[in-house]
């Protein structure tokens, strides 16, 4: 680590002696008080659940300012990435920091096309689920069983084996998406095609069936890569302080970017997107837009433990420049379906402009985040709402990996292993059970 910027000097009421601690000034965003040696020197911890004001690493990746609603993916803003690139260039951009010229870009997406197949063996694990498993059940368990097909690049440490395990986690994920997809709607499995962009490939995977040619709809396929961007990576949320933390322990690629799906499920994170589609769905069904005063109502009580879903961000507290562009990328898809008139589009969007009136809202920071639209594009794409997340899970996968290969890459890592303030019973001794 370079030497300190300035310093902090840590003062106490008790009368303990006062520390000083280094502190660090990024490229942008918030200096950092190094705590690395408080312990040594205090004997104490800091402590910060659900850590809001703690830094778990140093990146280069992305980067978001939550005041300004500002995302960039290694410095370029999202809203030129998902208008001016593909999520191929993105996927370059955040696993090797620049942008591919032409001939990089094709040899890159050349590279992930031929990975696209997984092993036959996969669909036996499939069998093994009912077809009405929750895909995201499924996923957890697909993408941990690829470390038993790769041990030739199950090496953490080994650059070599960190990259071609990126190439197949970018490329399988889509194939074992659709593969959960079709296994619940009981249609054979379709396998990747060499010929197709990779999100057309995704939607061949998912819609085409062996009984007459599915041609993908050019709007669909740019809508698909554009969510797929979208998603791509959002600096150290739950589900990437998942995938470091568990690669820390040394353990294989395919294991750490499982338990980040297993995160990503939760409603709080990327379960976000389905919870936010089946609130519409209810409020659609309870009377829609008359109803809509009655629902803001119920999620101001506290103890209705009713939340806006696809609301309120952790770092966001103005809007979310990816919901602004998921809003777009829905126009686009229901214009070119027809479906403009969409009553759960028009319900989302009551909903928004009354939410962003209210002062319960406004008060607290809560704006749509990506999540909040997400939902109505890709079911309006034809993806079932149970499977949003796993799309989510797809297009993060990038994200998990480039997070996780830098960590590794950092000679300042180590397994991560936080402490507790303890407030449990001090030790005792055990009572034989007939005095208990
Ligand atoms: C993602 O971290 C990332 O970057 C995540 C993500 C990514 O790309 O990886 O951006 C993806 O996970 C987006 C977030 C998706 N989650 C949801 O849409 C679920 C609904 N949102 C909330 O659960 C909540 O907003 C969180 C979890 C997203 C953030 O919660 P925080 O930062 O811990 O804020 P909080 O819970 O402390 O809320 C502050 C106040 C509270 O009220 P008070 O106690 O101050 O009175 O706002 C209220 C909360 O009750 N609040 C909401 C609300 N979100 C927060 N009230 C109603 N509806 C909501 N959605």
């Amino acid at each position: 680590m370079k030497p300190a910027d300035y310093k902090a000097t840590l003062s106490f009421s008790n009368g303990s002696a006062s520390v000083e601690l280094p502190v660090y000034q990024g490229t942008i965003g918030p200096d950092v008080i190094d705590i690395r040696k408080l312990y040594a020197q205090t004997g104490m911890f800091t402590y910060d659940p659900g850590f809001l004001s703690t830094a778990s690493c140093r990146s280069a990746i992305t980067y978001i300012d939550g005041d300004k609603g500002e995302l960039l993916y290694r410095g370029y803003p999202i809203e030129q990435l998902a208008t001016q690139c593909d999520f191929m260039e993105t996927c370059y951009l955040l696993l090797y920091g620049e942008l591919p010229n032409a001939k990089d870009k094709q040899n890159f997406t050349r590279l992930v096309t031929m990975h696209t197949m997984v092993n036959e063996q996969m669909q036996f694990f499939l069998r093994g689920f009912m077809r009405s498993a929750h895909p995201m059940a499924v996923m957890t368990g697909l993408v941990g069983a690829l470390s038993a097909f790769y041990h030739d690049s199950t090496d953490i440490n080994n650059p070599k084996h960190r990259e071609i395990a990126a190439i197949r986690l970018i490329a399988k994920l889509p194939t074992l998406v659709a593969m959960a997809y079709k296994y619940s709607v009981g249609q054979p499995y379709i396998y990747p095609r060499n010929d197709l962009s990779y999100a057309g490939n995704f939607l061949h995977m998912m819609f085409a069936t062996p009984c007459e040619e599915y041609k993908v709809s050019p709007v669909l396929e740019r809508a698909m890569d554009r969510i797929f961007i979208l998603h791509a990576d959002h600096e150290q949320n739950a589900s990437t302080s998942t995938v470091r933390l568990c690669g820390s322990s040394g353990t294989n690629p395919f294991a750490a970017i499982a338990a980040g799906v297993a995160c990503l499920w939760g409603p709080a994170h990327g379960g976000a997107n389905e919870a936010a589609l089946n609130m519409l769905y209810d409020l659609q069904k309870a009377g829609g837009v008359a109803k809509i005063g009655e629902f803001i109502k119920q999620v101001k009580d506290k103890n209705s433990n009713v939340k806006l879903m696809g609301f309120g961000h952790r770092v966001y507290k103005n809007y979310d420049p990816r919901a602004k562009l998921m809003q777009q990328t829905c126009n686009e898809v229901l214009d070119e379906l027809g479906l403009h008139n969409d009553p759960l589009f028009a319900l989302a969007k009551a909903l928004e402009k009354i939410a962003l009136e209210d002062d319960y809202f406004v008060s607290r920071k809560l704006y749509p985040n990506v999540d909040f639209y997400s939902g109505i594009v890709q079911r309006a794409i034809g993806i079932p709402v149970s499977l949003f997340t796993a799309v989510f899970a797809l297009a993060r996968t990038t994200g998990w990996i480039a997070q996780l290969d830098e960590m590794i890459g950092d000679a300042e890592y180590k397994i991560a292993r936080p402490r507790q303030l303890f407030v449990g019973t001090p030790q005792r001794d055990v009572k034989p059970i007939a005095q208990r």
